[in-house]
């Protein structure tokens, strides 16, 4: 990461000018003669204010636990938010919203009686309680054929994973009348899968590696008699309630009530088993820590300081929120600037993702603020999978803060508070505050929002090369 330059003076002159148009009035030069600092004075109202130690502080409190969307812990962590953004003088609203989630059982045990090996079984995602026993029956592919000519009824059905679903496998085999399933991996490794969604009709099924389902396959078709017994405890599918919480700033300057919102935020809820300091308390700690920088600055803009819940899960807060936006919010929706995993000393530099690869006011002012902080503007990379793809799709133009590559720790137990880095913290916050603060800012009088058509996102899941 680069150290805020000193610009030369032809430089400084040719970003002499907000991302507006407007004048912008810079600070005198330091002792050297020939060199200016190239910040405006505006920015100086955010950059005096930044405090790194409370971004680092929020985040060690938010990451001493995993923050699940519906859990206890998740619950928590909003009621904090929730205190730090009424603690600066917010008025604080929690939206609440349900969802269909599922938790994954404490308890995944398979015995076979006759087999001597370690076995490992994991469960599914959507699969259900239960204890089994019986004998051991190989059914191929778990295809409707593979169960003419065998008698599974009461028995435990043993199937490679192939040609149709995890769903479909236990479903044949649970018309079939089969107790149980085992499902062997067709690759090597463990196999983590999914059944996609809830269904009564499933029977307590568990996966296995490849190497341990042959195992089983081979000493059956030696004629030997297997009996195995599958325990499954703790799997809960249902509603679950999470919600988003949101503090409003009105703008100082009354008569421009109605010139626009900007908003920023992050999401606080993280994925199981990981204690989420980067992803994403670290966006959670900024969006409180900009929030309170900006608490008493003048502005001409309606500004929402927005965390989001079960971004995990499908970016559902986010959605939530944008659903619930009306006509006439979105229609003086400006942009919003999401911060998601800003803080990792292991991962790589600072880029602007868009859903569509392209710039909108919220990468254009970012690029702005950073050129002028540290003579370099952020690239700008196409991607998704954060909350910003939530209002791209309501037509509000967003871009989310990240570094890429990522670090190895994301979604692993490893994303804890000791791989934050305060430089990287303090990089961030100085560019978004400025870059949000020069759009709200009453000097400013400000863009014509450009509301973009509602459009989905055509590649959610895939990356780019960097512009
Ligand atoms: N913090 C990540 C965002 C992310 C990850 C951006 C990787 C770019 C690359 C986010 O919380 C996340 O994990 N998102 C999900 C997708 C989401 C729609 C559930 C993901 O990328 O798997
Ligand atoms: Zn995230």
């Amino acid at each position: 990461m680069k150290k805020k330059p000193y610009l030369s003076i032809a430089l400084a002159a040719g970003l002499a000018v907000s991302s507006f148009g407007a004048p912008a009035i810079y600070a005198k030069p330091a002792e050297t003669p020939k060199q200016v600092q190239p910040f405006n004075v505006f920015d100086n109202k955010i950059l005096n204010k930044i405090n790194v130690e409370n971004i680092y502080n929020n985040i060690e409190y938010l990451s001493r636990t995993p923050r699940v969307a519906g859990t206890e812990a998740e619950h928590n962590a909003i009621q904090y938010v929730k205190q730090q953004f009424e603690s600066y003088g917010y008025e604080t609203e929690l939206q609440e919203f349900t969802f269909y989630g599922y938790t994954a059982p404490h308890t995944v045990e398979l015995t076979v009686d006759g087999y001597s090996g370690e076995i490992k079984p994991k469960s599914f995602t959507y699969g259900m309680d239960g204890t089994v026993s019986g004998e051991l029956v190989y059914a191929g592919l778990g295809q409707a054929g593979d169960f003419e000519g065998i008698d599974v009824t009461g028995k435990i059905a043993l199937i490679q994973r192939g040609a149709i679903s995890f769903a479909d496998k236990v479903l044949n085999a649970a018309a079939n009348g089969a107790a149980g399933v085992i499902i062997f991996n067709n690759a090597p490794g463990d196999l983590n899968g999914t059944f996609g969604s809830p269904n009564d009709a499933y029977v307590p099924a568990v996966a296995i590696s490849q190497e341990v389902g042959q195992a089983l396959v081979d000493q059956l078709n030696n004629g030997e008699t297997l009996t195995g017994s599958i325990n499954i405890e703790g799997a809960d599918a249902g509603m679950r309630t999470s919600y988003n919480v949101i503090a409003t700033k009105a703008p100082t300057n009354k008569n421009k009530a109605k010139d626009g919102i900007v908003a920023l935020g992050a999401h606080h809820d993280s994925v199981p088993g990981a204690p989420g300091a980067n992803d994403d308390a670290s966006g959670t700690a900024m969006t409180l820590e900009l929030a309170r920088v900006m608490k008493d600055l003048p502005t001409n803009m309606e500004m929402r300081f927005i965390t989001f819940g079960a971004e995990e899960l499908g970016l559902i807060g986010s959605r939530y929120y944008v659903s619930q936006l009306s006509e006439e919010e979105k229609d003086s929706f400006v942009g919003y600037f999401n911060m998601d995993m800003v803080g990792s000393r292991d991962a790589g530099d600072l880029v602007i993702n868009t859903p569509d690869g392209n710039e909108n006011i919220v990468s254009q002012t970012a690029q702005a603020s950073s050129a002028r902080l540290n003579g370099e503007s952020t690239p700008i990379q196409p991607g998704g999978s954060s909350d910003h793809v939530s209002f791209f799709e309501g037509g509000i133009a967003s871009g989310s803060f990240i570094h890429r590559p990522l670090e190895p720790w994301y979604h692993t137990p490893e994303d804890t508070i000791d791989k934050i880095s305060k430089e990287k913290l303090q990089d961030v916050a100085e560019i978004v505050g400025t870059a949000v603060y020069d759009i709200v800012r009453p000097e400013n009088q400000g863009p014509k929002v450009n509301r973009g058509k509602e459009q989905k996102v055509p590649h959610l899941y895939y990356e780019e090369e960097i512009k």
